[in-house]
């Protein structure tokens, strides 16, 4: 992962470029932003000015990743909802307060973990006094990449855990199909493990009568997680 680059020196930012090319911005990639040495704090400050694709005029901040520098498991979600992007911080909305409650379920401190975003603005469309979330598109989550690849290159997690489609298709490639590996810890060299289960979001969606067995299952997949850090030790 280069974090270093400054300008189009790959074919992948010159993708990102072209994808671009239609959206207002004042910037060419997020890479512009981010410096040599980064740590957390210096690259949250800088993403609060990124304008890589054009997410940033309608949402009203950047939400970056939050959690520790040492954290041995990384989440990754899709993009903040209406909650994340009004308070400024990820997975403290509906999904977030399910999410809370299956790591303790699972028996994980989210205090000891990294928890981010694919897309670090809050995509919206308005439905009468609402905003209503609107997938990222791909040129968006390009663009955004660069943060996700620097917070990976400062936290060198232990675990990544993909949550959704976005985020394991956007970790593992298009042709991951979350509902056929949930579960599963796939060989990636992202991270020593890496596993992708269910977004919470779509537990909150599934109909009242399957809710409960699929927040059981999304458990169990976490507690897979638990168990490797367990195994593992502390550090
Ligand atoms: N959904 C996500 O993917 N991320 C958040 O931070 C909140 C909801």
């Amino acid at each position: 992962m280069d974090i270093e680059s400054k300008s189009c020196g790959n074919v992948q930012s010159c993708q990102i470029k072209q994808n671009l090319v239609s959206h207002r911005k004042s910037q060419e990639s997020a890479r512009e932003l981010i410096a040599t040495k980064a740590t957390l704090s210096s690259l949250q400050e800088a993403s609060s000015d990124c304008k890589a694709c054009d997410l940033w005029e309608n949402a009203t901040q950047t939400v970056f990743g939050e959690g520790g520098r040492r954290a041995r498991v990384f989440f990754v979600g899709e993009q903040p909802g209406n909650e994340e992007d009004i308070k400024g911080r990820p997975f403290i909305g509906p999904a977030g307060r399910l999410f809370d409650q299956a790591l303790e379920a699972a028996g994980i401190d989210r205090t000891e973990t990294y928890v981010t975003n694919v897309v670090k603005h809050f995509r919206w469309e308005p439905r009468g006094k609402r905003r209503i979330h609107k997938k990222p598109n791909s040129a968006q989550i390009e663009a955004c990449r660069p943060w996700l690849e620097a917070e990976l290159a400062v936290v060198k997690p232990r675990i990544i855990v993909c949550l959704g489609a976005t985020a394991s298709q956007s970790l593992l490639g298009k042709d991951f199909r979350v509902t056929e590996r949930r579960g599963e810890f796939i060989d990636s060299p992202l991270a020593p493990k890496v596993i992708a289960t269910l977004h919470p979001s779509s537990i909150l969606r599934a109909p009242e009568q399957s809710r409960r067995s699929e927040f059981e299952r999304f458990v169990e997949d976490l507690k897979r997680v638990s168990r490797v850090l367990a195994d593992e030790g502390e550090d």
